[in-house]
């Protein structure tokens, strides 16, 4: 099997360059003369990120449960093994140097959130964020969960879940650490008692009701519906507008040499 003499498919034509198979063809015949036939040939397209590395990124719309590497090119053995370190960190939460190097923002054709929110570029969406497993909330007992930063207090009623703030409208007490009665969870701080499946007041000393979330069961997860602000700029769906068809000559080697 013999291989190379790849070109880009957006180079401006070359009168006098060969056809690759041809040329290849020739290469082949000057290493091993003789008759010889050639059975099959084939060409592909290789796509590349911009600067040569994979984008190696949790997904953004599903913080903790998806996760992606792709744009490897022609380097897919390599860079695959470094995508499946950096993988590894991300599933546990680490931002690691590795893991910047690897990211959809690296490129700047994605903003960072806080270079969005500079630019006043940021869109506000609601996404269901995984808080739980169905093992971890227990029946009539209030669980403390968190949702890309809105604390919440989970309860499991009767086989149904329901999302309420955390934080007493009163003064600010933690409403998973209270107690909860039929569908009334009352504040360890001033006693103050809110309907778990309306938010509303049902007991002083608090006049605001608290903020509900939609909740929803997937698979083994416990998930809520919240609101986070995201940048604008091209999201994943637009990857294919970083990459480039190339085949060879990338500085993703002395990258690679500074991080593993
Ligand atoms: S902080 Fe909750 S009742 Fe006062």
């Amino acid at each position: 099997m013999l291989g190379g003499c790849d070109t880009f498919v957006d180079a401006p034509s070359d009168p006098k360059r060969r056809d690759p198979l041809a040329e290849l063809e020739l290469f082949l015949k000057s290493r091993l003369p003789g008759d010889h036939e050639i059975v099959y040939s084939w060409s592909g397209g290789l796509f590349e990120t911009k600067d040569g590395l994979p984008y190696v990124f949790e997904h953004p719309q599903y913080p903790g449960r998806v996760f992606i590497a792709c744009g490897f090119g022609g380097n897919g053995l390599v860079m695959g093994k470094a995508a499946a370190y950096v993988l590894g960190d991300l599933v546990q939460g680490k931002k690691t140097r590795a893991a910047l190097l690897f990211g959809l923002e690296r490129t700047g054709e994605v903003l960072s959130l806080s270079e969005a929110k500079n630019n006043g570029e940021t869109i506000r969406q609601k996404i269901f964020v995984r808080v739980a497993t169905i093992a971890d909330v227990i029946d009539a007992k209030p669980y403390c969960a968190e949702a890309r930063g809105h604390k919440i207090a989970l309860f499991l009623i009767g086989g149904k879940y329901y999302a309420i703030s955390n934080t007493c409208s009163h003064a600010g007490g933690s409403l998973c650490r209270g107690t909860l009665t039929g569908d009334s969870i009352q504040c360890p701080v001033h006693g103050a008692k809110f309907n778990v499946a309306t938010g509303a007041v049902m007991g002083p000393p608090a006049l605001r009701p608290q903020l509900t979330y939609p909740v929803r069961v997937r698979g083994r997860d416990v998930e809520v519906e919240v609101e986070v602000e995201m940048p604008k700029g091209p999201a994943v769906q637009d990857q294919q507008s970083h990459t480039r068809i190339q085949t060879a000559g990338s500085t993703w080697r002395s990258w690679l040499r500074r991080f593993f």
